[in-house]
């Protein structure tokens, strides 16, 4: 569809992320497993999983069996690792279409092996370790008599083991390398019994970027495929381009007199008769509502009057004056030698770029482009 079609669309350069999975994969010289859950992190996961099958990336990653079931829907080949819980009945599905799942804890384990079993199938496993997040995971020491009680169970086959970093993007480096070193124990055991398998995995995007010693067989990378900078601290080398804009339009141009009120709750008010552009997205798009958001018009940067709405919000126009109904407004992204980054947004709404850019909402059509060609 073209994008003239629509008020408000956000706009996907899978070209940046082809070329971020390209980075990653020069960087760690290893395979990379592209973190696509949450809709592809609001990029759209079908779409980002085909452009990282064409950037020759082997694995996926996602938090839930649904959204791999839209990657296999989409066509897509790559091997696929739910990360998250899977309810045992659904299995079957996950045999069926080649998802690779998770396992943490012997009881759900041994319902999956059931299931398995049941649909005359084998489930392919990643055993997840808790080496230092405190969240799903064995403890490292639990892991040798895990491993060889799930090698006993029928109808699994134990193809990997990670863990997950709490901690990689923050300057302080300790805590991940005591993760490192707990999981690495575990591993040097596993292998000196030859219990060792084939995928070991355990770097996000900030350890794919400042932990080499991490490495295994394979890294897990989300943020960075997307172009987005782990943290301040743990920032993307050159090279890396974000992946996502939020574009809307100007749709209404009008002089305000002085003193008038402008959006709920008259949260702004015309110092002098002032020229307000209505622009057609708001908070229900994922702009959030919020004081003092800004917008680019025609290269510049425009305040956003008052508070977002839920499908609108309003900008001081004055500084440019040739200002016209139609024109393409940027809320992220860039225009001209302006630009407004994720990390900005997240800045600003005190929260991380990586929510700034899963809570974009499904309203905004996501329009596809390629701009390779402006490297
Ligand atoms: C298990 C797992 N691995 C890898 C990632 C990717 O993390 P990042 O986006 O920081 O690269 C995530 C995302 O939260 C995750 O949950």
């Amino acid at each position: 569809m073209d994008k003239a079609e629509y008020t408000t669309w956000l706009e996907i350069d899978l070209g940046a992320i082809r070329n971020n999975l390209r980075q990653l994969q020069q960087i760690t010289k290893k395979p990379v497993m592209a973190v696509v859950k949450a809709n592809g992190y609001g990029h759209g996961i079908v779409e980002v999983s085909k452009a990282a099958q064409e950037a020759g990336v082997g694995w996926l990653g996602v938090a839930r069996i649904d959204e791999a079931l839209a990657i296999r829907r989409g066509g897509v080949q790559c091997r696929i690792l739910v990360f998250g819980y899977t309810p045992p009945e659904r299995i079957p599905e996950a045999i069926e279409n080649g998802i690779s799942q998770s396992v943490y804890d012997p009881q759900i384990a041994e319902a999956y092996a059931g299931q398995a079993r049941r649909a005359g199938g084998v489930l392919p496993v990643h055993v997840k370790f808790d080496s230092g997040m405190g969240r799903l995971g064995l403890f490292p020491e639990q892991g040798v008599d895990f491993v060889k009680w799930l090698n006993r169970q029928e109808g699994l086959q134990v193809q990997g083991i990670f863990t997950h970093f709490a901690r990689a993007d923050e300057p302080l480096l300790s805590t991940t390398d005591w993760q490192i070193g707990r999981f690495q124990g575990m591993i040097d055991e596993l292998q000196a019994l030859q219990l060792r398998p084939q995928w070991v995995h355990a770097c996000n995007s900030a350890g794919s970027l400042y932990f080499p010693q991490g490495y295994f067989d394979m890294v897990r990378s989300g943020i960075a495929v997307y172009g987005i900078d782990p943290s301040p601290e743990a920032p993307l080398p050159a090279g890396f381009r974000p992946a996502m804009s939020l574009k809307t339009t100007l749709v209404s141009i009008k002089e305000l007199p002085a003193g008038y009120g402008v959006g709920y709750n008259h949260h702004y008010f015309t110092q002098k008769t002032e020229r307000v552009g209505v622009l057609s997205v708001g908070y229900a798009d994922g702009f959030r509502r919020r004081l003092g958001a800004e917008a680019i018009l025609r290269g510049n940067r425009v305040p956003v009057l008052g508070t977002v709405c839920m499908d609108q919000c309003m900008v001081q126009i004055d500084s440019v004056p040739d200002a016209a109904v139609g024109d393409e407004v940027v809320l992220l992204g860039s225009q001209g030698a302006v630009s407004i980054s994720a990390e900005d947004l997240g800045r600003e709404w005190n929260t991380s770029p990586y929510e700034v850019v899963c809570g974009m909402s499904a309203r905004p059509e996501r329009i596809y482009v390629d701009h390779s060609s402006r490297e």
